[in-house]
């Protein structure tokens, strides 16, 4: 269904963007990816772009960990992003998909003196996770941690944690996991982050507890402070203290809110999804659609697509 992508500095047909298998990261993950939400407004048959700078931001981050050279800003990656995505012309909410890799057709391992560049395609998107409450276990597996790959950095290599995490949580007939780090505290879920109502207060672990730095976090704990008046902490949580919340949920730009309605097997709250949670759900969805006026400056309208 995609049709285009940028790839080596222009829009292409989606079936020349192709790499070489001698390329660098698809050897060894030496690259960084983004994952960036376009809501369609139905009624105003508009596409808009959640959080798009932000995106950006952090994507050049994590190049930035990776020692990536590379000549853009978040301001000309997210226009690259519209042009691309007016020329795609969805009319329903896509998916857009930023990477930053090691370009070089070299088996060096090592992040230093190696060509870098950027791809971008997108592609329609539903839920990730289902929207009406998940079952979670306990992963066997532990966090990637700082000292080894920076969980901050949204590093491709990392992702084989992710993915050894959310295999064997579902093989086990879970949706997803809880994720501990080294410590033992709770780190996050496998693509998203993890946060609970407990005693009238949203609490989820700080970026220090190897999370990713969600710009999902970072939307709902403005809203839970501002619209829900709810006061947040950001601390570390233990396992067994997440069994004794009134209400859980994930958050992400995929996940969105998830909410969990059982840990290890242990109902959350009544096992239902919790009146909060419940309406910070409906509020998030309100936001990326366009129709939370004090809201859209997180939102990048696409242009209509131009027919030469
Ligand atoms: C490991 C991990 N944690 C958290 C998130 C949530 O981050 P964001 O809200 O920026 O999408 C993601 C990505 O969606 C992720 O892959």
């Amino acid at each position: 269904m995609t049709k285009y992508a940028y790839f080596h500095n222009e829009i292409v047909p989606i079936e020349q963007a192709k790499v070489s298998i001698m390329t660098n990261t698809f050897n060894y993950g030496t690259g960084c990816f983004g994952g960036i939400r376009g809501y369609w407004n139905e009624e105003r048959q508009q596409l808009y772009v959640f959080r798009i700078l932000d995106h950006y931001r952090r994507f050049l981050d994590s190049a930035r960990v990776l020692l990536a050279q590379l000549d853009y800003t978040p301001a000309s990656l997210a226009q690259i992003t519209l042009d691309l995505l007016a020329k795609e012309g969805w009319t329903q909410n896509c998916y857009i998909r930023p990477i930053a890799y090691k370009a070089e057709e070299s088996i060096a391992v090592k992040l230093h003196d190696l060509k870098d560049d950027v791809t971008i395609f997108s592609q329609p998107v539903g839920n990730y996770l289902p929207i009406q409450g998940i079952s979670v276990g306990t992963s066997s597996w532990r966090r990637v941690d700082d000292t080894a790959i920076p969980a901050r950095g949204k590093i491709i290599g990392s992702y084989a944690n992710s993915a050894l995490i959310k295999s064997e949580a579902q093989l086990n007939g879970y949706d997803d996991a809880i994720v501990l780090n080294q410590d033992g505290h709770i780190s996050e879920g496998s693509a998203a982050n993890f946060m609970m109502i407990r005693n009238g207060v949203l609490v989820t672990p700080p970026t220090s507890s190897n999370i990713l730095e969600g710009i999902t976090r970072r939307t709902i704990i403005e809203l839970v402070q501002n619209e829900m008046g709810l006061p947040v902490q950001e601390r570390e949580i233990d396992r067994s203290e997440a069994y004794l919340a009134d209400e859980a949920f994930y958050c992400g730009t995929g996940a969105q809110v998830s909410p969990i309605s059982s840990i290890d097997h242990r109902p959350i709250g009544t096992g239902k999804v919790g009146p909060l949670v419940t309406e910070l759900q409906a509020l998030y969805f309100r936001v990326v659609k366009g129709q939370e006026e004090k809201y859209m400056h997180w939102l990048t309208p696409v242009a209509q697509k131009v027919t030469a």
